[in-house]
């Protein structure tokens, strides 16, 4: 029989649990088996919930102080290690955990090897990457403040700068820049509040659930949940070492915020078209083509609505990951951190990306306010003008406009060019009083209801923006 050419005879089992093995993993078993080539952006975490653990164990009379002093010398001397790159990440101890532990036997002996006391993998890296998790939910809150910040200064330069506003893609009725830039603010703000809430659900602390069952050592949970900054210890151990739906929602979350940004840079492919051109990407993000001099590509809005993609699939490769596990751990939950990692260094790149394009953009005014001049985007001023100063019923006055409107398309004219004698024609009660509301201008700045494209709302609201966000 052929023999596992795998297999080296010389391959050693594992130091840290390799007591009960008689030989070493399968090379490809050693590949599938290491998550230390990702998980390695644990370090600090581990290192942080390390020492919280090693304190708790002194304070408990779990470990001799002597002990614990030592062990959280050489975890210093670890840390430092890593920071300066110079600490030996080994694949052959599969993950961050035992990269750590083993390098701290090697600096301090045989004490070393009390700090797992009381301890699992399994717990510590739920720990972990709670804490991992956090903190990628602070950076990310930052930057889409910093994005909600340009978005805000953007509209207060434009709160008056008319636009198309469109439904279907087709022309609407005028809104103002500024207005429609705020939409995104509001959009983003959710997603800030949605980070929140899955922070506020994820700041229970997981160490002290052991493998699975919990420990009979006299643990002080409370103790270890507090020096890691979480808000009380999870209440059973079982859930505390086998979900991972706070990486879950931290994905939902990250999902929705990248098909937010996917929809603005979508908008400004198309309004940076020269079909449109409504803006000018700066040279800082845009690429030429090797081909056609004239080209300016909006490659940077392009990729970050692509990006959005990466962060789907991060959430459904977890959710995938995740169905169907039984309690408790299993080794599937090692696949919860490149999803994770994935999605978090996408997002605050395309965040990046879409804050530099929005404060660098240059605004083609002329063109945007000639669109909503165009197009008949006032047909529903008029309408409204034939209910308040006509008396006729919205059905009625939507009627007129309609005809109007096919009048003026078929002379090829602008609303406010066909004559009033020829208005009078289709509705007698039209007076020369119509004119003032046939422009893009008037039409936004009429529109000063609650939450509408008038400027002077559009101002307001960058007020509030300010304060609700910034
Ligand atoms: N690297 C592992 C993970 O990320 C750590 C936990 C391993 N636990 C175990 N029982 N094998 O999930």
């Amino acid at each position: 029989m052929a023999r596992n050419k795998n297999t080296k005879a010389g391959r050693p089992a594992n130091r840290l649990w390799g007591g009960r093995f008689a030989a070493g993993p399968a090379e490809a078993m050693e590949r599938i088996n290491a998550s230390i080539g990702f998980d390695r952006r644990l370090a600090a975490q581990d290192i942080a919930t390390s020492r919280a653990h090693c304190r708790m164990l002194m304070a408990q009379k779990i470990i001799p102080v002597k002990d614990g002093r030592a062990i959280l010398k050489g975890l210093d001397v670890i840390a430092k290690e890593i920071e300066s790159g110079r600490f030996k990440f080994r694949v052959a101890l599969e993950d961050i955990h035992m990269n750590v532990e083993a390098r701290l036997i090697a600096l301090i002996g045989d004490a070393g090897g009390r700090l797992h006391t009381a301890r699992s993998r399994n717990d510590q890296v739920a720990t972990d990457f709670r804490l991992w998790v956090r903190d990628a939910i602070d950076g990310l809150d930052d930057a889409l403040a910093r994005l909600q910040g340009a978005l805000i200064a953007r509209a207060e330069q434009h709160a008056a700068t008319l636009m198309p506003g469109f439904t279907h893609l087709q022309t609407a009725q005028p809104v103002t820049l500024g207005h429609h830039l705020l939409a995104y603010v509001e959009m983003f703000g959710r997603d800030r509040g949605r980070l929140g809430d899955a922070r506020a659900r994820l700041n229970e602390c997981p160490l002290g659930a052991a493998a699975l069952a919990g420990t009979s050592f006299p643990i002080d949970r409370r103790a270890t949940a507090k020096a890691l900054g979480f808000d009380k210890p999870m209440a059973n151990s079982l859930d505390a070492v086998s979900d991972r739906d706070f990486a879950l929602e931290f994905l939902s979350a990250a999902a929705m915020a990248a098909s937010h940004l996917s929809r603005l840079a979508e908008e400004l492919v198309l309004w940076s078209s020269e079909r449109f051109g409504f803006v000018r990407l700066s040279d800082a993000f845009t690429t030429g083509s090797s081909m056609m001099p004239q080209k300016r590509n909006p490659d940077g809005a392009e990729l970050v609505r692509a990006k959005a993609g990466r962060v789907v699939g991060a959430l459904i490769a977890l959710t995938v990951v995740m169905k169907g596990l039984p309690l408790a751990y299993a080794k599937d939950l090692q696949e919860d951190k490149e999803p994770v990692f994935e999605a978090a260094d996408t997002l605050a790149l395309a965040l990046e990306v879409m804050c530099g394009m929005i404060a660098d953009m240059t605004v083609a005014e002329d063109a945007m306010k000639a669109a909503a001049d165009g197009a008949y985007a006032t047909a529903t001023d008029l309408a409204d003008w034939l209910v308040r100063e006509a008396g006729l019923t919205f059905r009625a006055a939507h009627g007129v406009s309609g005809q109007i409107v096919r009048l003026a398309e078929s002379k090829g004219v602008r609303l406010d060019e066909v004559g009033l004698a020829e208005m009078r024609k289709i509705e007698p009660r039209i007076t020369k009083a119509v004119f003032g509301v046939l422009g893009a201008e008037r039409s936004a700045a009429s529109r000063t209801s609650l939450g509408g494209t008038a400027p002077r709302r559009v101002r307001a609201a960058v007020r509030q923006a300010r304060k609700r966000f910034l």
